[in-house]
């Protein structure tokens, strides 16, 4: 046999799991960080916390395992971070986190002065205040003395490959949310990086997210137990590792992730790009391309109604009894709790509950949170129908995906059957399974998609509450831009 390290590095917290060849889950682990938010709107963390998770989760790991049998380790990471290094490999300052809306003024300058159509053709897609690049341009703004040390710029899942392997390296789907690179041709954009003001040198090496970059490090070998010559691959950003997890990897398959942030995934038939770039037109960890749209907040919104303001941990009892309200809800909550990103890139928008009344219950407020992310999916999906993109079905994953009624509301929301795997931790799975590949255990993302995932349970949407979804829809979309002018005097 065989085994493979999936690594999930995530905001909240760093997941791992060791499989067999033929997939089988041999354990996991997980190790929390912290986040910081220095100011409204902001949020950083420290690189060496995810690298000491990372140490701690896979001692965890393979605890009682044999590790003789290890041949390749891959992460999934949270995407668009700016990990910045000096000319000693110290760590300039904290990552600038996916979530952080501080660049608003260089968000604007890319897409206004530099212009959208430009960014566009350039990069295929247009600037988003959590993109690296506006991250690049804020610290050369504000922090010179840092600009002017950086030796090395990566992402969060390419700093913990250096570290365990010394390959100063990416691959194409993370890679695709820096602003940097030229989606379609998988190169770094000349242009991008004069307006940026870094050279290709200070940008990682460009890899296939299967590709092997390196091999583990003796002494962290060592540390670990690991045998000799364990494969480091370059791995992905975590929505597109999750895809291969949960074997979206044809042309017109979707998946949603309802992570800290939501995603709906959607695998191109070759390259495109939204003609408005609301939805990201990115490379996959396939070969391949896809259009996403992400919403800042998505599990987090529930994580926070349940956890901050109920003072409930216990998601599944505050969501019993719910199902017959769905459809019905009078309620409504707008999921912007960092502000948006697709389709409305706006780091003003905040969350609001709308709609409440004397009888207004606690359940019908807790559904509306959940009705909320489902409607910003939708959202996304319409950019994607205004593109010609029928969705036919999904996939789903992240840990929203574990509430039933939360996907029973997508599926009548978005009026498309819900498919659950059977391993529910897409991005570490397919971590994993990249490294599979990059090991030669099997010959292509497909042949393992192929091979290892199945389907536990799917979800149909029923025609009468997918009608009711429908007019609820109609209102919530008039909710946001009814809203925008307030949301930008907020402090
Ligand atoms: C995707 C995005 C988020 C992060 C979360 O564009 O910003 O999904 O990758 O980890």
């Amino acid at each position: 046999m065989n085994t493979y390290i999936g690594i999930d590095l995530g905001t909240s917290s760093v997941k791992l799991l060791l499989l067999s060849e033929e997939g089988r889950i041999l354990s996991r682990a997980t190790a929390e960080y912290p986040i910081a938010y220095p100011k409204s709107g902001w949020s950083e963390q420290n690189p060496e916390d995810w690298y000491i998770g990372v140490v701690k989760g896979i001692k965890k790991l393979l605890l009682g395992q044999d590790k003789s049998l290890v041949k390749g380790i891959s992460l999934g990471g949270q995407m668009h971070g700016l990990v910045i290094l000096d000319k000693n490999d110290n760590v300039i300052r904290p990552c600038i986190l996916w979530n952080d809306g501080r660049t608003q003024k260089q968000t604007d300058y890319l897409n206004n002065v530099v212009g959208r159509e430009k960014l566009s053709r350039y990069t295929a897609n247009i600037a988003f205040a959590g993109f690296t690049a506006p991250k690049i341009l804020w610290v050369r703004e504000n922090e010179p003395k840092n600009f002017a040390e950086i030796e090395k710029i990566m992402l969060p899942k390419d700093y913990i490959v250096y570290r365990l392997c010394g390959a100063f390296s990416t691959d194409y789907s993370d890679a695709s949310g820096m602003l940097l690179l030229d989606v379609e041709n998988r190169r770094w954009s000349k242009e991008m990086c004069d307006i940026c003001g870094v050279s290709a040198a200070q940008l990682p090496a460009l890899h296939e997210s299967y590709e092997a970059v390196g091999t583990v490090k003796d002494d962290i070998a060592a540390e670990f137990g690991l045998p000799h010559g364990v494969v480091v691959c370059a791995g992905a950003g975590d929505n597109a590792a999750a895809a291969v997890g949960t074997g979206t990897v044809a042309p017109g398959n979707c998946n949603i992730s309802l992570g800290t942030s939501g995603t709906i995934f959607i695998v191109g038939n070759g390259f495109s790009a939204d003609k408005n770039n609301a939805l990201h037109s990115f490379c996959h960890a396939n070969g391949g391309y896809h259009l996403m749209g992400c919403l800042l907040s998505a599990a987090s919104c529930n994580g926070w109604w349940s956890d901050s303001i109920l003072n409930s941990c216990d998601y599944a009892k505050e969501q019993e009894n719910l199902d017959s309200l769905m459809g019905k809800n009078k309620t409504f909550f707008l999921p912007y709790l960092m502000g948006e990103r697709s389709p409305h890139n706006d780091v003003n928008a905040r969350a609001a509950f709308i709609g409440m009344r004397p009888d207004t219950t606690r359940g019908e407020m807790t559904l509306a949170v959940l009705e909320g992310v489902a409607f910003a999916l939708k959202d996304c999906a319409e950019v994607a129908r205004s593109n010609g993109i029928e969705i036919a079905s999904t996939r789903i994953c992240g840990g929203g995906a574990r509430s039933k009624l939360w996907r029973k509301i997508i599926a009548n929301v978005l009026n498309i059957p819900v498919e659950s795997p059977i391993i529910e931790e897409g991005p570490a799975y397919g971590a994993a399974m990249l490294a599979m590949v990059g090991a030669g255990e099997y010959e292509s993302v497909q042949a393992v998609s192929d091979a290892l995932i199945k389907i536990s349970e799917t979800v149909l949407p029923k025609a009468d509450i997918v009608k009711h979804y429908e007019k609820r829809y109609d209102t919530f979309k008039v909710l946001y831009p009814s809203l925008k002018a307030a949301f930008a005097k907020f402090d």
